[in-house]
């Protein structure tokens, strides 16, 4: 499978530069702001190293919005805008109530427009951000191709539409996937992200009490750890500082093959995971051997480009945000 994704990899890189989107008129490319903006990624790696500096727990939040931005209307920075008084925005959707980093956003959008005023969208910001996040706390330094342009609407319904649910099963988690684009190893490879970041009690507590009429706990779910989660997460109470791989919170590394496979995934979506042979025998794979872990690395940066690719806007569609919070009047 790994031989696949390298031959996606260079085809993924070739396409990002050669082809046209099939809504813009323009490119992603990798060195899209090189005439107009060419200390950018200096710029945004800097201002991401001074926010994790302060607090190393917005790595995953940062990753996350990324995600959650990709996957309603593309990566075109939707996620970002505020709701006004006629429109609730995506940002206020239930599954986005749990996103944190807009404001740390705002921050490195002002740093960049320092130095290059009206040029750079969020969206594209959003994109290096989140490369940074990863990077600077263990994990691979992929290429981020550029280019993408601030949409300039912003719906909680399609929020709720897109993202999927921490209890959905195999065939929802493929089926929400492959309506992106992304394919059964991007989900795998994706859904590691969980390899940093924290949870409410109130994503996986159902797997905790009264999940079924047969079983009181969710048994693909570790029984012991599914203590040790009762007593974090009492019924009734939440609480935001769950790891998702208790071992290395904040660090990217291979550890969530680990947990999965010793059914200590946190959601019911990282143990449906395992239901699928081929991604059973990756997870066997990377949980242990080096080398392999860092083919999860490589595989990671290609499901990232594709991630990254949903959507997009680009040549004269969209704009370039003043303020990422809002449309520009
Ligand atoms: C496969 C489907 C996925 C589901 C169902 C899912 C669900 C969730 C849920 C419920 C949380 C915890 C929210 C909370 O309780 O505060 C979470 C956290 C997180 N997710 Fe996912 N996720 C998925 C895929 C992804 C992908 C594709 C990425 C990024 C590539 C990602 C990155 C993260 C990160 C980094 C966190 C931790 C956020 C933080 O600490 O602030 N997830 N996810």
């Amino acid at each position: 499978m790994a031989a696949i994704h390298d031959l996606i990899f260079a085809l993924a890189v070739f396409a990002s530069l050669l082809l046209r989107h099939a809504k813009g008129d323009g490119f992603l490319l990798l060195n899209y702001y090189q005439e107009t903006c060419p200390n950018l990624e200096e710029i945004v790696s800097d201002a991401t190293a001074d926010i994790l500096a302060i607090d190393v727990t917005l790595a995953p939040s940062l990753l996350r919005l990324f995600f959650h931005d990709c996957f309603v209307r593309g990566c075109e920075g939707s996620v970002l805008l505020n709701s006004t008084a006629s429109n609730e925005a995506e940002k206020d959707a239930e599954p986005n109530l749990t996103l944190a980093g807009f404001p740390e956003i705002d921050l490195v959008k002002a740093r960049v427009e320092e130095q290059c005023p009206g040029v750079v969208s969020c969206a594209d910001i959003l994109a290096l951000v989140a490369r940074d996040s990863v990077a600077q706390v263990g994990g691979p330094n992929y290429l981020v191709p550029l280019g993408r342009r601030d949409g300039v609407v912003s719906y909680a319904s399609e929020a709720i539409a897109n993202l999927p649910s921490p209890s959905f099963d195999l065939t929802h988690l493929v089926n929400n996937f492959a309506s992106k684009g992304l394919d059964l190893l991007d989900l795998l490879v994706l859904s590691a992200a969980h390899t940093i970041g924290f949870a409410h009690c109130a994503s996986f507590s159902n797997r905790l009490y009264n999940f079924s009429a047969t079983s009181y706990t969710d048994p693909s779910l570790d029984p012991h750890y599914a203590k040790i989660l009762q007593a974090k997460c009492p019924p009734n109470q939440d609480f935001d500082g769950n790891p998702m791989d208790y071992i290395t919170p904040v660090v990217f590394d291979h550890y969530y093959f680990n947990l999965v496979s010793s059914n200590k995934g946190l959601f019911q979506s990282d143990a449906a995971l395992l239901n699928d042979p081929l991604l059973m025998q990756y997870i066997e794979t990377h949980k242990t051997n080096v080398s392999d872990y860092l083919s999860f690395f490589e595989d990671f940066g290609v499901s990232m480009l594709k991630m990254g690719s949903i959507q997009v806007l680009t040549g004269n569609e969209g704009e370039i945000r003043k303020i990422c919070s809002l449309v520009n009047t």
